[in-house]
């Protein structure tokens, strides 16, 4: 028997999330699964409770209802174990800004626990990679917007954790990070990572990502593959998802 997709094991779960700031209500029974090996691109014009939903899930922010498990483990119940294996780059990385940008990988790959001479090795490669080189030795305060949300994601893939969540992890990159950050997620997934994204990069999400989810106002409007998605929401595959985020959130 083949093994389909509805066969692979769900790796983030949320039901029914629920969150409001003071009068603003920015989830409303908000519902994500998200299964092992997928590149879920989580789009939604600004507002939508994408961060929300992903600080959330790492909990950072406390859902005023619902339940979330990632690998299976109950996170508001046993924190610490279902977070041991995520991997999460914020909207606004704020990073020790008077540590040096080695020492805070450095900092983060012991916290992780990856032997020392596999930690030097990755991070050597990371710097390398991602052009950063030239900054190991300056303070994290001096780096550029840009260069901040690329040491994010560095400390996020540093463990090689088995979830990645990244809120808008590219808006700042340019297109040669751009281009190394999506490999490199691809070469995580290929070794049995999953990973979410936000985004409102339409293009980069239509070629990037497995499946896709639009939020808009706190709910869950569509979700599918991009083909499917375009099939749906306009009756044609020739549609951008651009076509397609927009009459989905427009409600056409
Ligand atoms: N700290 C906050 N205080 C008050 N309102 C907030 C706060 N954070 C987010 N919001 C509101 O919640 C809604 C969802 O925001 P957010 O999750 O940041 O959306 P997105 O990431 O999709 O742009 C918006 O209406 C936003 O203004
Ligand atoms: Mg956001």
């Amino acid at each position: 028997m083949k093994l389909g997709r509805g066969m692979r094991l769900p790796v983030i779960e949320a039901y029914g999330l629920v969150k409001s700031y003071g009068s603003t209500v920015a989830l409303r029974g908000l519902n994500l699964v998200i299964n092992e090996g997928e590149i879920y691109g989580l789009l939604g014009p600004n507002g939508a409770g994408k961060t929300t939903t992903l600080k959330i899930l790492v909990s950072l922010l406390k859902p005023d209802r619902g339940h979330v498990r990632i690998m299976g483990i109950d996170l508001h119940r046993y924190r610490v174990e279902a977070l041991r294996n995520v991997g999460y780059v914020p909207e606004d990385p704020y990073i020790f800004p008077n540590l040096v940008v080695r020492e805070f990988l450095e900092f983060i790959g012991r916290l992780r626990g990856i032997p020392r001479d596999i930690l030097k090795e990755r991070i050597e490669r990371y710097l390398s990679i991602f052009d950063l080189q030239e900054k190991e030795r300056d303070l994290i305060k001096t780096l550029s917007r840009g260069m901040l949300q690329k040491l994010a994601v560095i400390s996020a893939f540093l463990p090689r954790p088995r979830v990645l969540i990244m809120d808008e992890p590219m808006s700042n990159m340019d297109p040669e990070a751009q281009h190394v950050f999506k490999e490199e997620v691809r070469k995580l997934v290929r070794n049995g990572s999953t990973a979410l994204i936000s985004s409102h990069m339409l293009d980069m999400v239509e070629r990037f990502c497995t499946r896709v989810g639009i939020i808009n106002k706190g709910v869950l409007i569509a979700e599918g593959e991009v083909d499917e998605l375009k099939r749906r929401a306009l009756g044609g595959e020739d549609a951008t998802l651009e076509e397609v985020f927009l009459a989905v959130v427009r409600g056409g």
